[in-house]
């Protein structure tokens, strides 16, 4: 008994110590993952996450209140930070995404248009100029879709628009078309004179109804409103499916211009330039000597395309150059059509600015003539006076009939020295 009495007491000895080891233990473990104590809240979140947790808070310190409000407009601002940060990223996802989805529109754009295809060996590549025509809208304008059935041939014609100032020009105009024998050409009449005046010359004439909506804009809107008149009735003529040989008036045709176009571009047109060089584009080099060696700058020069004289298909690149002339010139004062065509014709797409992709071409500047290189070259050269061009524009000089007329003596009456008593330029 005694024995098991010894036995008793030292296992429930051993109890005690066990006991005691387990609770030290626990008092470590609580103390560990419970520094604060059990009862006690545990101090915010935030505070530990910005590496304050070893702050005590003082039972009723003033100090320490301080620098609760101190921490906390800390974690205000800093989260402040980091929603503006979150923000930020936001955004470029968002821009990066417009961008994914634009090569994605891209992409299956062209898929839509044709079948993807491996390079063919060298100089055998060629890019796509001649874009697909649209499908005609007849319902964009009925009216207009019926004359335009009877005047054109092949789905083109010549374009002109003209009011009561300019009737005499319009005359030398539309008699040098009939000589020529153009049937497709139409005047867009921009008073009722001048309809009157086409009707008993037996030219097809088309007046637009005064309600119809690009008009109210003629009407309603100031002088740079009514300059981009011209390129939204033309985009009429191209939803219809027709493509448009637009001209002046201050032309003289001396052949058929329809036998010596490439129809190969969205804009095929007459240039401003007066050789090689500044008519089909140049490397113009610019020279800055404080630069030392580098000091050329190498940049690239054409003279402007004439935008009283071009050919135009019916394209969406086309449609799109016509919108974009017309909106710049509804919208910026004192803007010159021309200048405005040729900008959105030719600078490419850069940061901030998606520049126009259209195929372009320009017209052979001795077939397709302009008055200064008829006055100051051709007229003085034996060889270059033989050549008959196609037309003749009296685009540089002031006194247009008197020169009109004069081109129509030297070309279409032989008289050698008709063109003599002109100046080079204006003579003022
Ligand atoms: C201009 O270019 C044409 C053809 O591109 C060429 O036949 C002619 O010789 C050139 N004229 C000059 C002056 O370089």
């Amino acid at each position: 008994m005694a024995a098991r009495r010894e036995k008793g007491q030292s296992l429930r000895g051993s109890r005690i110590a066990v006991a005691i080891v387990i609770g030290v233990l626990l008092g470590c473990v609580i103390a560990f993952f419970f520094p604060h104590g059990l009862i006690n809240p545990t101090p915010s979140s935030q505070n530990r996450r910005f590496g304050k947790s070893n702050f005590q808070i003082g039972s009723s310190s003033c100090e320490s209140s301080e620098r609760i409000k101190m921490l906390k407009s800390e974690i205000v601002s800093l989260s402040e930070k980091n929603s503006e940060l979150k923000k930020h990223v936001k955004d470029l996802t968002e821009k990066l995404q417009l961008a994914e989805q634009g090569k994605d529109h891209a992409q299956k754009q062209f898929l839509v248009l044709g079948e993807q295809h491996k390079a063919g060996p060298f100089g055998a590549v060629k890019a796509l100029r001649t874009n697909p025509t649209v499908v005609p809208d007849d319902s964009v304008n009925p009216r207009l879709a019926k004359i335009l059935e009877e005047v054109a041939v092949r789905k083109e014609l010549i374009v002109a628009l003209a009011n009561s100032n300019v009737k005499e020009m319009l005359e030398v105009w539309f008699s040098n078309i009939k000589r020529v024998g153009i049937p497709n050409y139409l005047v867009i009449a921009l008073d009722d004179q001048i309809v009157e005046f086409c009707k008993s010359n037996d030219v097809p004439v088309y007046k637009r109804d005064p309600d119809e909506g690009v008009d109210a804009v003629g009407r309603t809107g100031g002088n740079h409103a009514v300059s981009g008149l011209k390129f939204r009735i033309l985009r009429e003529f191209l939803q219809l499916g027709y493509s448009v040989l637009l001209s002046d008036v201050d032309i003289v045709y001396l052949q058929n211009p329809f036998n010596h176009l490439y129809r190969d571009s969205d804009v095929e047109s007459m240039t401003d330039g007066h050789n090689n060089m500044t008519a089909y584009g140049y490397n113009d080099v610019f020279d800055e000597p404080a630069m030392g060696w580098a000091r050329y700058a190498h940049t690239m020069r054409i003279w402007v395309y004439n935008s009283g004289f071009f050919y135009i298909r019916p394209t969406i690149p086309s449609i799109e150059l016509l919108d974009r002339v017309a909106d710049r010139m509804a919208r910026q004062q004192n803007a010159w059509d021309q200048a405005v065509f040729n900008e959105e014709l030719f600078f490419p797409s850069h940061p901030g600015y998606d520049g126009l992709h259209a195929a372009k071409r320009t017209m052979d500047f001795y077939m397709f003539m302009n008055s200064k290189v008829l006055f100051k070259t051709v007229r003085k050269d034996a060889k270059l006076k033989k050549l008959k061009p196609v037309i003749v524009h009296v685009n540089y000089h002031p006194d247009k009939l008197r020169r009109m007329k004069a081109v129509v003596e030297f070309y279409v009456n032989g008289k050698q020295d008709a063109l003599d008593p002109f100046p080079d330029g204006s003579g003022w």
